[in-house]
């Protein structure tokens, strides 16, 4: 199983998925917002000089400083951190926060979201991110104001992904055990951490992420509609 995984991440898109092993129904969908629905890559490297290689670091250093914080501290101050690290000046932050609103969503987002609403799923989202920034993010994902059944943040949690608390939340506002849910994650720290508190995961690692140890997701795909199409 393992060996087959690493297989299939050499290729660019899975051909077989397995299906969703389901004990019970499942009732609802929880994504991950700013990496699994929304392709925030383009815009950190549009702020860093256009320069993605640096892009790239700055937001693996993000990942980072996100992933060992654990209590949570401002994103607006951990985006700057993460800048400094990797060596970027100060016109970087300020770019993206400035730029915010021009985040856009991968582009087969906003079909799937309304297909799996079609069948009937409820749909949540939990974001690594201030409540400011995060909803002005997730109306870049929204086809109405009804798309999303529940919303939070880590700020109004208290902690960071993969805290447990933070997954914790969004099934308790969403009213489901985490057997009646699929966690879509879009990078490998979301992968682990779902897992631990008893979702079931899918893995749309759009840019090829490399994964965490114990990782082991359902299904990994490129693409938003492929890592799901065993729910639909
Ligand atoms: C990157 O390029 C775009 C045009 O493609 C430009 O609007 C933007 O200002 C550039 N980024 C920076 C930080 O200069
Ligand atoms: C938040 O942290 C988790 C765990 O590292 C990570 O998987 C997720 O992508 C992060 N989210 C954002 C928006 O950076």
């Amino acid at each position: 199983m393992a060996e087959a995984r690493q297989a299939a991440r050499q290729q660019d898109h899975y051909s077989t998925l397995p299906s969703i092993r389901t004990t019970m129904p499942i009732r609802a969908i929880i994504f991950d917002l700013l990496t699994a629905l929304l392709d925030s890559w383009t815009l950190w490297d549009k702020a860093a000089n256009n320069d993605s290689a640096q892009g790239y670091k700055w937001r693996r250093r993000y990942l980072e400083l996100t992933f060992g914080c654990g209590a949570y501290r401002s994103y607006e101050d951990l985006v700057r951190a993460a800048a400094s690290d990797v060596g970027l000046s100060e016109t970087a932050p300020n770019f993206l926060l400035e730029k915010w609103d021009d985040l856009q969503p991968w582009p087969e987002v906003k079909e799937t979201l309304d297909r799996l609403k079609a069948k009937g799923y409820a749909l949540g989202v939990v974001s690594n991110c201030s409540v400011e920034l995060g909803r002005r993010a997730l109306q870049r994902c929204e086809t109405s104001p009804k798309t999303f059944d529940a919303f939070i943040t880590a700020e109004e949690v208290g902690f960071y992904k993969p805290h447990p608390d933070t997954y914790r939340s969004i099934l308790s506002a969403l009213n489901v055990r985490p057997g009646e849910a699929i966690f879509v994650a879009g990078s490998s720290g979301d992968v682990v951490g779902a897992a631990a508190v008893g979702m079931q995961v899918v893995w749309h690692n759009r840019i090829g992420l490399p994964a965490l140890p114990g990782s082991a997701p359902l299904v990994e795909a490129r693409s938003l509609d492929v890592a799901l199409k065993a729910l639909e």
